[in-house]
């Protein structure tokens, strides 16, 4: 088992980040060791260049997230941690597939339509091409299980089309090129609201400091925004049929339970009948409890600029050293 995931390396991380992307790596890392394999997971850096970028950002958001990764719980000696920009074979390989990907499968790509709407004249090209960068990302390492969400299953499906289109063109059915990468769904992920409407997602984009807890907020500042969470003035049901349209309610014993490990179901059996004013308190404490660790390590990583490009060098070379047999094989079938 080799799984394979990217995430792009954005800043300002939050509760959202954490629960809903960054703690499946850290459950993943687990399990593909206790089946024997091991998790490859990059910054997907390269893949910043589809859209309007400012460098000097692009540099401190990466360094940010290796922090994150690693406060959370990623190990870089037990998962190979690295950026795509210091692996060069990503892109090479992206060429070899270019070759091999059809105009018409791309112009399939929904996240293409979505994203380009209107201004395709005026989109990058990479914008249209990420599909198969992200092809090159996974077939490099010959993934054998790579996570997708919803929006991105049929990019996975594109990765395996050129795959199997690439061994058939190119190389025998006895030694096929590339190995064809399983999807597979992660746990499910909770999805966390803003504390100001929770009808609206947690975002490092919402204009409101108060709507998220950062993981740079201290115990004083996430047990104020906790405090100050929107809800409505009735009491915890005590069962889950009563958290349906209180959506701030839902989401605050969604994240306690989150926190805690206890399921939904225990949160309420126990917490019934309480007020916010007594259930708020509880729920600060139960962030500050799992989140102080992490916060703590965060920011001492973060401050350490030369051990997080040492993290990154030393993964980068370890996944140079997997890529390089692939890369060549593909080379040498195309003849080259
Ligand atoms: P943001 O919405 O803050 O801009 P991104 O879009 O950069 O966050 O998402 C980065 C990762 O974090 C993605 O995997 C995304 O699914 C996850 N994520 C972001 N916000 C949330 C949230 N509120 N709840 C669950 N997961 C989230
Ligand atoms: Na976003």
């Amino acid at each position: 088992m080799r799984i394979v995931s990217g995430i792009q390396p954005t800043g300002n991380l939050h509760l959202g980040n954490y629960l809903g992307a960054i703690r499946n790596w850290v459950r993943m890392q687990d399990d593909a060791e206790a089946a024997g394999g091991q998790c490859l997971y990059f910054l997907a850096d390269l893949h910043a260049l589809s859209l309007p970028l400012v460098p000097a950002e692009l540099t401190s958001n990466t360094r940010e997230m290796v922090a994150a990764l690693v406060a959370c719980g990623i190990d870089p000696e037990r998962s190979i941690l690295f950026n795509q920009a210091q692996v060069p074979h990503h892109a090479e390989m992206q060429w070899l597939l270019n070759g091999t990907a059809r105009m018409g499968w791309l112009n399939r790509m929904t996240q293409w339509k979505d994203k380009a709407g209107k201004n395709r004249e005026g989109s990058s090209v990479a914008l249209f091409t990420y599909p198969v960068l992200q092809a090159a990302d996974v077939l490099l390492y010959q993934a054998t299980h790579v996570p997708v969400g919803e929006d991105q299953k049929q990019h996975l499906e594109l990765a395996r089309d050129i795959a199997q289109k690439f061994n058939n063109d190119f190389a025998s059915e006895a030694e096929p090129i590339f190995t064809l990468p399983a999807p597979f769904i992660p746990p499910e992920a909770a999805r966390i609201m803003s504390l100001r409407d929770g009808t609206a997602k947690m975002s490092k984009s919402d204009p409101s400091d108060m709507a998220r807890i950062n993981l740079t907020d201290d115990a004083d500042t996430i047990m104020q925004k906790v405090k100050k969470a929107k809800t409505d003035p009735e009491p915890l049901p005590s069962e889950k049929a009563g958290l349906e349209g209180r959506a701030e309610a839902k989401n605050l014993v969604s994240i306690y339970s989150a926190m805690t490990g206890e399921p939904v179901d225990a949160v309420l059996a126990q917490h019934g009948g309480e007020g916010f004013g007594k259930f708020k308190p509880a729920l600060g404490e139960a962030l500050i409890a799992h989140l102080a660790p992490i916060n703590a390590r965060f920011v001492e990583l973060r401050q350490d600029t030369g051990a997080l490009d040492a993290i990154l060098r030393k993964g980068s070379e370890k996944a140079r050293e997997l890529a390089v047999p692939t890369l060549n094989a593909a080379y040498r079938a195309l003849g080259l």
